[in-house]
């Protein structure tokens, strides 16, 4: 399907699936929801509320150190924080030991009463691997079990778990590795196609992904590789997977959960929105960020990778992203939007 340029952003709302169906609904209904993926760094409220009103259908939280949580880390805990317009929303937690991950379950339930509660037993980080946590679990599919059965038994919301195909190339096992998360309890799986030893290169391996979805009961969301929303259609067909997941293709993309909901619905794919209203996108995102960090300087710093993204592929956009890495300010940043567009799309709609 063709991207069509003149469509226009929508405004919030306009794509958000009812908060009121429960995510379990959307899977067993064949809604094919589709998940912002958690992702430390940029998968926090003000990006998971702009993807929600995208149509992102559920969004995780950037993973949690289930220690910092049972130390009552004040900056792990500030990850937690999220608004009720992102429902339904999971927060994800990491960590290596059955009974510490439990009690930090137990104290996200009843704190920040989530909708689920998801196992990161994907990342490939060092730090996080060294101790066990993430994707170091997979070396231990007994430890992998006796995780999720300790989170299971003191939570009444469901456990979901976040998977990765192996531990390394020559170990590779995701259907293993499924169906002894199945087996523990694990309400809903969700596979990222790749090795720990892969961290992303290559590329996601969907027939994967279609052996899983076959070999278990529960829903599996398929993840790794969605670009476009022609992707999302393109794995929901390879895999029949329940779900989609997405992360690097909503960098500077928040729309892609729109295009994404288009081409399964076998509806035109919108395609990305034209400059200005990319722009105004960038401004939205941006005042969302500083409300919910409260001092603007620090929000508009730590949003620069977001402006690095939402400008890549502009003509000519090299000088105004150097420009836009200076920024502290939101209203910085709308003059140099302003100026770029004044001078780079005078001659027309420029998409
Ligand atoms: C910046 C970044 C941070 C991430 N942080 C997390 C995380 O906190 N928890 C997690 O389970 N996966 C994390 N991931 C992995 C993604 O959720 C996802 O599995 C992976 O990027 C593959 O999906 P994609 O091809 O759509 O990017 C992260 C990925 C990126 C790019």
């Amino acid at each position: 399907m063709q991207a069509g340029r003149s469509l226009e952003v929508k405004s919030c709302g306009d794509y958000l699936s009812p908060m009121n169906q429960s995510v379990f609904e959307m899977l067993r209904g064949g809604r094919t929801p589709l998940y912002l993926a958690p992702q430390a760094g940029v998968s926090e409220s003000p990006f998971r509320r702009l993807c929600r009103s995208f149509g992102a259908d559920v969004v995780v939280s950037e993973f949690v150190s289930a220690e910092g949580l049972r130390r009552h880390d004040r900056r792990t805990h500030e990850y937690l924080r999220f608004d009720d317009a992102e429902r339904p929303i999971g927060i994800q937690i990491f960590g290596a030991v059955p009974e510490a991950m439990a009690q930090a379950a137990a104290l996200v339930e009843e704190v920040y009463r989530p909708d689920f509660l998801d196992i990161n037993f994907g990342c490939p980080v060092k730090k996080v691997v060294n101790r066990n946590g993430g994707s170091g679990c997979l070396r231990d599919l007994d430890l992998v079990q006796a995780i999720i059965r300790a989170v299971r038994s003191v939570i009444s919301i469901p456990t979901t778990v976040k998977i990765r195909s192996g531990w390394s190339e020559d170990s590779r096992n995701p259907v293993e590795i499924a169906l002894r998360c199945q087996e523990a309890g694990a309400a809903v799986l969700t596979l990222h196609a790749r090795s720990r030893t892969q961290m992303y290169s290559g590329h996601a391996n969907w027939d994967e992904i279609a052996a899983v979805v076959e070999a278990l009961e529960i829903p599996v969301i398929g993840n790794g590789d969605v670009w476009s929303g022609e992707d999302a259609l393109r794995m929901r067909e390879h895999t029949h997977c329940a779900g989609i997941m997405i992360a690097r293709g909503s960098h500077g993309a928040p729309w892609i959960f729109r295009d994404a909901r288009a081409a399964l619905d076998g509806h035109l794919v919108p395609g990305p929105p034209a400059v200005l209203d990319r722009f105004q996108v960038v401004r939205d995102h941006a005042r969302l960020a500083i409300e919910f960090e409260r001092d603007e300087e620090r929000a508009m710093i730590e949003f620069r990778k977001h402006l690095g993204w939402y400008t890549k592929g502009l003509p000519n956009g090299r000088v105004l992203r150097q420009a836009l890495f200076e920024v502290t300010s939101l209203a910085a940043a709308d003059d140099l939007l302003r100026s770029y567009a004044e001078k780079e799309l005078v001659s027309g709609p420029v998409s």
